[in-house]
Order: structure tokens, then sequence, then C-alpha cells
């Protein structure tokens, strides 16, 4: 392809993802058709089009998924900084085709070492309100930079710099505000307009922008930018270091430069097992995901299945998930900190055992699985996408800040939000999280321990294909990506839609109860459930925003998808 063709089909996707933007459903259709056009072989699934845009002119300008996995996720940075951003971390996990090698980039954020759990209760031991979620106390030491500089070195094909850039060109020149971006901000104005740096960086006036508002971040470019030449020491150490220290400490934080300095990514070998002759890949610990995703799946192999909507089948995988979430309660951690007991979780023997427990007329009791393990006494918000090229490497990357604008602390003069990933440590066994995820002493605080995950970016690999499958909502991500590998393999055809749009269920053991999507499920199914004893909660709002890749074994051909309800974006 000469270099005009090349940029005039660019200027051609540019035009149809600005387009397409109106909606995410189009975005999906868009994306895959683009996709088709511009590159064989190739596609690319994310929350935002300008994502999309950056991933697909890296790879216009030669580079690897892995390339385009860069530019995304620092795009997302700036267009989604609410989601996730160099302040954050995350899990990329990524499969090289040269020589078939799946590894898992952990670029999770980690405690900082003045950190200790007593910081977040009181004299009375009473858990200080909003201390792991707002401010310096929630914030830990973000992992998203060192990971790309990572990625784009030992395994892209392009300089850093020229991945970055479509990122510097949004930070700096601004971009269009789009409606979801406006909801989000007025659904945080009152945090974003007391936080510190938040509400010059991101409010119009003091106000949440309307759709449409020009959102210029010149600092965030300068310091990618300084990434770009110097690596992942232009964020962790030197001027910016200095900022986010400082800023992190005025806002009531403890983390010191060698914090900082000390921060490094992690290759892990992800979690790989077989599912009715299908092999999956996914997170491996710190994340929650791949060992959930193993256990659920291997106790339902021990069943006859129908669709995952039929509530005899809803039953069953809800069953799965309690157990599944129990096991993550009592036992999953960061595996560098605490012994994990992993293989023995994902045994055969040990999930047939708990398959035989369940029973297909009625509810088990969460209540009644106490005490069978030894409990450890003491011890949005977020993005995902997916990417395939034309050599088929991919990469599948989930990555946050937590919540919504993470901490509520832009670091002075760097662009940079911090997220608030503390919550997601365990303060106490008989304290949840913002999740209502209780845990023990594996997830507990320690200087340096990366906090527990349920983000769980996947690949699914059959006689069809291959499916790249990921998506934010909190605890809820690992029954979503359960519910969406169920779908795909069930079916004999491949339809990426219906697996972005099937309504969602979830059980996580504690509560003892059963959330499902407003408007979702009849009065018939619900009653049925009801029935074997499950306790119903319909919440306020959707979840997730899950972005899916598909690429057929038998003729090459790519498609994406993204969720339906990525416009429609609630609070967890
Ligand atoms: O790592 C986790 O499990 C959470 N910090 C993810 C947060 C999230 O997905 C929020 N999205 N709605």
């Amino acid at each position: 392809m000469t270099f005009a063709t090349r940029f005039s089909a660019f200027r051609i996707l540019q035009f149809f993802l600005r387009w397409c933007g109106r909606g995410l459903v189009a975005l999906a259709w868009c994306s895959a058709a683009s996709a088709n056009a511009a590159h064989e072989g190739a596609a690319i699934a994310a929350a935002h089009p300008l994502a999309v845009a950056a991933g697909y002119r890296v790879l216009d300008q030669g580079g690897n998924a892995f390339d385009a996995a860069v530019a995304v996720a620092a795009t997302l940075a700036v267009v989604e900084p609410y989601s996730s951003g160099l302040g954050g971390g995350g899990f990329f996990l990524l499969h090289r085709a040269t020589d078939g090698r799946d590894v898992m980039v952990d670029g999770r954020e980690v405690a900082p070492s003045g950190v200790t759990r007593e910081i977040y209760f009181d004299g009375d031991g009473k858990p200080i309100r909003g201390a792991s979620t707002h401010g310096g106390r929630a914030a830990a030491i973000p992992g998203v930079p060192a990971a790309l500089a990572h990625i784009a070195e030992r395994y892209g094909k392009l300089p850093l710099g020229r991945s970055l850039a479509p990122a510097v060109r949004h930070a700096r020149e601004g971009f269009e505000l789009d409606p979801r971006f406006a909801r989000i901000a007025k659904i945080r104005e009152e945090a974003l307009r007391g936080g510190a740096n938040t509400a010059e960086t991101y409010l119009d006036h003091g106000r949440a922008p309307q759709p449409g508002f020009l959102l210029r971040q010149p600092e965030l470019a300068a310091t990618l930018e300084l990434i770009a030449r110097e690596g992942a020491k232009g964020f962790y150490t030197g001027r910016v270091a200095r900022a986010l220290v400082d800023s992190v400490n005025a806002a009531g934080g403890l983390w010191r430069a060698a914090d900082l300095e000390h921060y490094r990514v992690v290759e892990r070998e992800p979690v790989k097992f077989t599912y009715r002759g299908a092999s999956i890949t996914a997170a491996a610990l710190p994340s929650a995901g791949g060992v959930a995703l193993a256990q659920s799946l291997g106790m339902l192999e021990q069943f006859d299945l129908s669709d995952v909507e039929d509530p005899e089948t809803a039953h069953l995988v809800i069953e799965v998930l309690r157990r599944a979430f129990r096991d993550r309660a009592l036992y999953l951690g960061d595996s560098d900190f605490v012994r994990v007991p992993v293989a023995r979780l994902i045994s055969r023997d040990y999930l047939k055992r708990g398959a035989v427990t369940i029973d297909a007329a009625a509810a088990s009791k969460s209540d009644d699985f106490d005490g069978e393990y030894p409990v450890g006494t003491e011890s949005g918000n977020t993005t995902h996408f997916s990417i395939v090229d034309a050599e088929g490497n991919r990469v599948a990357a989930t990555l946050s800040v937590n919540w919504l604008f993470g901490a509520g602390i832009v670091a002075a003069g760097t662009g940079v939000l911090i997220n608030n990933e503390m919550d997601d440590f365990t303060l106490r066994s008989d304290v949840p999280n913002s999740y209502r995820l209780r845990g023990g002493i594996a997830n507990a605080i320690a200087p340096g321990k990366r906090p527990l995950s349920s983000m769980t970016p996947a690949f699914v690999e059959d006689a069809k294909g291959v499916l790249i499958v990921g998506t934010p909502g909190g605890s809820r991500i690992i029954s979503q990506v359960l519910l969406a590998i169920l779908e795909y393999l069930r079916e004999p055809h491949v339809d990426l839609q219906r697996l972005v749009a099937i309504p969602r269920y979830h059980h996580q053991y504690r509560p003892d109860r059963v959330e499902i999507e407003p408007g979702s499920f009849t009065r018939e199914w619900r009653a049925t459930l009801a029935a074997k004893g499950h306790s119903i909660e319909v919440v306020k709002r959707k979840w997730g925003n899950m972005q899916v890749v598909f690429k057929s074994k038998r003729t090459g051909v790519t498609q994406a998808a993204s969720d339906p309800r990525g416009s429609d974006v609630g609070w967890y």
C-alpha cells in the first residue's frame, strides 16, 4: 500500500469513527468494518472512537498489535481519564503469533511503603469514611506508564514516541467531549470541584462541561512527551515523580520518591485451562479473574447447560459464582506476598467436588460455606480494549483508576489523575470494600503489595476462532466475562453483538443475593429463581462496557463489537 492510499484510508477511517462516535453500537460496527477495509485481518474494539483510530494509525505505520495497544491505552488516558490513565494500573494479556507465547504484563498499582492498615481506621477501630477511596491515602503507586514502556520495548516494532503521538496530539490540541464524558463529569461534579487540581483540569468554570466542550490537557501532553523521550524514567523519576509525590501527600498521602523509583511491571504466566474442548487464557493473580473463570467453568462442565438467560442455567451459573467468590475472599491475593494454592483451586478434582455441592433445585446459602476453610481473620472506573493484528498477535487489556476519576487528585503540573486502587485491598475481614467484596489475610495491605483485582482480560480459542474479551464493572467483571464465554462457546455461529448485549446477572458470595440488570429479566424468570431460594436485587443501572474482537480460523475475517451500555454508563 502506498503512503497516499494508507493516508486516505486513515482519513476515511477518521471520518467513519467521528460519525460512529455518536453511539457505541455503531462504533462496534464501524470499527469492525473499517478494520477490514483498512487492515485485512486486524480489528480493534475500545471504549472511545479516538482510541480505536489511534490504534489503527499505529498499525498503518507498520506497528503490530502491541504498538497499537500502547497507542490505544495512552489515548484512553487522554479521552477517558475517568476510566484509566497514567496514574492508574491494569493488566495486558498478550499473545505473540511468532512463537505462540502468552504472557500477562502486570501493570497493577502497588501499595506505597508508608501505608499500614491502621491509617484507614479511627481510634475506636471504625473504618474512616472515604479514607481508602478519596484523597492521598486512597492512591496506590501507578503502573500504566511502566507497562506501556515495557510493552513497546519488549514486544512492539515502533519507538514508544510513535505510539504515544496520537495521545499527545489529543491532549495538546484538545478533543470534543462526548455525552458520556459530560454525564460522568456531572455524576462526579462535586468530587471534581473539591479535588486537588481536578476542577482546573476537567471542569468548565467550576461546572461539569457540556458535550462538545473542547478539553485541552497541555500538561498531560508534556508528561506523555517526557515518557516518549525518556521511557518509564520520565514518569517515575525527576520532575513528574516529584510532582506526583507532592500532590498525593498534600492530599493526605504517604508516598515516597523511592516508591515510584522502585515500581516494576511483572511478566506473569496467565491462567490457562480448557472447557469443553476450548482453550482459555486469562488474567493471573493479582487478578482474581483467571482463577474465578477456571473455577466457574470447571464446575459448570459437570452440568448440561442451556443458554445463559435460561433460568435453570442461570441458577447453576449463580451457584458456581457463589463458590468462586467464596474462594476469592478466602484465598486470593498478590501471590508475590502470600501463598495461594492456585493449582489446587483450579484442579478438576477440587472443582468436581465443588459441583457436587450444587443442588439444581435449590439455592445454597453463602453462610453454609463459612468455616469450611481456614478464614484469615485479619490479615469507574475502568476500561477494556481488545486487539488482533494481521499476523495474529493479540492484546486484551483492562485498565483502571478504580472509581470514576480515581482519588480525585491530579498531580500539579502533570495532568496525571491518580487512582484510588487502595480500596481494592481488604481493610479487615468484616469491612467490605466499595464493590461490597470481602476478603481476608491474603488481600491485606502490605507495602509494595498489589491489591486483588477482578479485571479479567481473556482469550478464548476453539474450532471457530479466537475471541478476545474483557470489560469494566468492578466485581461484576468476572460474571460478565463468564456469561460472554458461555454464550460464545454455545453457539456454532458467532454473534458478537449478542455477546456484548446479553442481559447480566451476578453473584459474589457476599452479600448473598443475585444482582440483576434493570428491565432485563421477566417476572417469570425472577419467580423461578426466587422459588429455588435466591434473593434477587434489581440494581439501579445496567453495568459494564464490554469490548470484544473475534478472528475466524476458517476465513481469517475479523469482527469487533462494543457494549451498547457504553453510552449509558452508571456509577458502579
Ligand atoms: O481492579 C478491580 O477489580 C477494580 N479496581 C476495577 C474497577 C472497575 O472495574 C470499575 N468499573 N466500573
